[in-house]
């Protein structure tokens, strides 16, 4: 709910509230977000501080200083001596501005953002307030979308030009704290190991996290939470901001010398310089605030929700998605069309839904040096067509998916050697390689076009689901189009997100995955586009644990791509049981990396056994609320449950992790998170009966483990 009251405007969620009032002089200026409140927070106590200066209006008055007032907006040049959201630059070079209030207007229905990914909800509510600036003439529109049962609230604005200018800096949210001690909590990675929380105090200066690497990244995700220092999984109180944008950013804490705290997200700023002619607009993307004073659980679990009921979009958003065997692990480039086939065969036997062909079907693409960008089907090579493919997987009852990384080229290509002006390069510069390969200029709208061209001439085979890969980060920052240096890569996600919306007005039942590397663009943008991510190409189920559960804190588990491989493990090494390698892939949307016609009948039996438990469970996953019931980093055992939403039932899932030296020595008892302390619940497994508030309190104890990394499934029952 939106209030507007005299110069403050109140955000009301279910359980949390924000103010924001306009100052005497027509700042918008930050109270309150926080736990929920009917009366209004007061401002900071007015002091004099010395060289914190005074907007002009104040005259005598030194007590009133932008330096110290939290702001909603801030800016370059108006005496807020922080960091700033926002920076231009006009015409003679002059930096900054100095944005007042001019109105505010409450409409039904969250607000959506023309050609970006947005949050959307008819029920919802959007605040929109309008700011001006008269030297440079500029309008900046900020956007405020209320889902008030998630505790949910998004920003996004616009910035209007009237003049010429450039835009050098351009974040979306803001917070300003007043005062307090804080901890954040940030996810950093790398290729092969995505999304590792990392907690630490908020400290004095300005901390920066940023993918400049034009995508989201492996290596920080735009994902942060704010939080009193004492708070746990289900204690204290804790602010989020996650960006729904699949570019480079920018996320900041810092601590000022007044103790008082800002934290922000917004767009990666050393290549922006984003110009616009009087009249033009540029959308700052959206930014997902949540807040819970009632730890990081219910934080996640807000962010859970709001992804899967209100961002990702499509038959496949509340749908199960189908169990997945993909091609990758099982033959890396060494297929042809009978293979593909062969494989289906078995997987189709094993209960298996879905057939993915991987890399390697396209014009000369034996292997990864060559052939990105020739997106068309190496016929002779596969021995046979790609309908005759697809039919071929749909008449054994599996769907057909395939494999593109179509914002790629390979020098060795066609299309290289066709439009060497296609590639993103700096001319007289030779381009950085990565994985052999260069990128296309997609802020080019003839190079997108092209690509659809080229990607519908594969979907029109009747392909039903498609994953979506990008193998490298963006070096080269220059464009042989139209576009100028600074707006690149900008350009570049915004004809991206035009890319992939076209694909699915033309092909509305496709099921896309994302993928970049594994998890190197797991972020809300895509999954506005695709409702499931390959969380990483490490899929050794230890390390998965870390890795989804790092993915969790932001992230629902329905939208983790998780998949069974063989062991030892391609990347690590590692040996563990294939029963702890189905468990860990179940958190996830459920599917297979190996070749099915390899697997011993133990483990064929296993496989259908666990498509089965898949089944009956998937709607827990899709739909239940997760909770994390221990940290993988710290704990000798990784264990979570999903507990369905009307609390009927539980899955809880352990894995000891301790190594061999503490397999059976540790005891450990899981306690569950979630339950109805008083009811009573019949554990499947075990036949036993216990309340709530013992599985709660006591947990259930580990049973010794006969092999490392041995796992344990309990399903609860609501007995009454
Ligand atoms: C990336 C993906 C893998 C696989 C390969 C193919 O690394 O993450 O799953 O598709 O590319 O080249």
């Amino acid at each position: 709910m939106i209030e507007k009251r005299d110069n403050t405007i109140m955000i009301h969620t279910a359980r949390s509230t924000y103010q924001m009032m306009v100052g005497r002089y027509g700042h918008l200026l930050h109270l309150y977000y926080g736990p929920r409140r009917e009366d209004l927070a007061p401002l900071p106590e007015l002091a004099d501080r010395g060289f914190s200066g005074n907007p002009y209006e104040a005259e005598n008055d030194r007590t009133y200083s932008l330096d110290a007032l939290p702001q909603e907006f801030p800016t370059l040049g108006t005496g807020d001596f922080r960091s700033p959201l926002l920076i231009l630059r006009d015409a003679e070079g002059v930096l900054g501005c100095d944005l007042r209030f001019v109105s505010a207007e409450i409409r039904p229905g969250k607000y959506g953002l023309p050609g970006f990914p947005a949050v959307y909800d008819d029920a919802g509510e959007t605040l929109e307030v309008t700011l001006q600036s008269t030297k440079p003439s500029l309008t900046v529109r900020l956007y405020y979308g209320v889902l008030g049962e998630l505790d949910v609230i998004t920003r996004a604005a616009m910035v209007c030009a009237g003049e010429d200018l450039i835009i050098e800096k351009a974040q979306t949210a803001c917070l300003d704290f007043t005062f307090g001690e804080y901890e954040r909590m940030i996810f950093w990675g790398r290729h092969t190991m995505e999304r590792v929380p990392d907690r630490g105090p908020v400290n004095h200066g300005n901390f920066s996290m940023e993918s400049r690497r034009g995508m989201s990244s492996h290596h920080y995700n735009p994902f942060m939470i704010l939080m009193d220092p004492d708070a746990t999984e289900d204690s204290g109180r804790c602010w989020s901001m996650q960006f729904v944008y699949s570019g480079g950013f920018k996320a900041e804490i810092e601590k000022d010398s007044y103790g008082q705290t800002r934290m922000q997200m917004g767009l990666f700023q050393d290549q922006l310089a984003y110009p616009l002619k009087a009249g033009e607009e540029l959308v700052l993307p959206e930014v997902i605030m949540s807040f819970s004073d009632c730890g990081l659980g219910r934080l996640s679990r807000n962010h859970h929700d709001v992804i899967r009921r209100h961002l990702c979009r499509g038959p496949w958003r509340d749908a199960v998605r189908p169990v997945l065997l993909n091609s990758w692990e099982a033959c890396y480039f060494d297929f042809d069309g009978d293979k593909i086939l062969s494989m289906a065969r078995s997987a189709a036997d094993l209960g298996v839904e879905m057939i993915v062909m991987d890399d390697g079907w396209f014009g000369e693409r034996t292997d990864d040096i060559r052939g990105l960008g020739d997106l068309w089907y190496n016929e002779a090579r596969m021995g046979c067509t790609l309908s005759e493919l697809v039919d071929g997987v749909h008449d054994l009852g599996l769907k057909f998916g395939i494999w593109m990384e179509p914002e790629a080229i390979s020098e060795n290509s066609d299309l290289y050697r066709e439009h060497p002006d296609w590639a993103l390069a700096v001319p007289g510069r030779s381009p950085v390689r990565s994985r052999y390969q260069l990128l296309l200029d997609f802020s080019r709208d003839d190079v997108v076009d092209e690509m659809y061209r080229r990607i519908c001439a594969v979907l029109d085979s009747g392909a039903d689901y498609l994953k979506w890969d990008l193998n490298r980060s963006i070096a080269d920052v220059y464009s042989s189009g139209d576009a100028v240096p600074g707006q690149v890569l900008y350009d570049y996600v915004k004809n991206l997100y035009r890319l992939l919306e076209q694909i699915l007005e033309r092909y509305p039942d496709l099921l896309i995955e994302g993928c970049a590397g594994g998890g190197g663009r797991f972020d809300a943008g895509m999954l506005y586009y695709c409702p499931q991510i390959w969380c990483s190409d490490n899929t050794d189920a230890v390390d998965r644990l870390t890795i989804q559960y790092g993915t969790s804190f932001g992230y629902p588990p329905c939208t983790m791509g998780a998949h069974v491989s063989v062991v030892p493990n391609h990347q690590t090494g590692r040996v563990t049981p294939f029963a702890t390698r189905g468990a860990v892939a179940m958190a996830g949307t459920f599917g297979y990396e190996l070749d099915p016609r390899k697997l011993s009948s133990e483990e064929k039996a296993a496989v259908r056994e666990q498509i089965k438990c898949f089944h009956e469970d998937a709607p827990l996953v899709m739909d239940g609320e997760y909770y994390r019931l221990s940290d993988p980093l710290a704990d000798p055992y990784s264990a979570w449950v999903f507990v369905a939403r009307d609390g009927s039932r539980a899955k809880v899932t352990a894995v000891r992790t301790g190594g061999a030296d503490d397999v059976r020595a540790a005891d450990i008892a899981v306690k569950v998170r979630g339950l109805d302390v008083d009811a009573q619940y019949v554990i499947d497994e075990t036949g036993a009966m216990l309340a709530g508030r013992t599985l709660m309190d006591s947990g259930l104890p580990l049973p010794p483990a006969t092999e490392e990394y041995q796992c344990y499934v309990w399903h609860l029952k609501k007995a009454r």
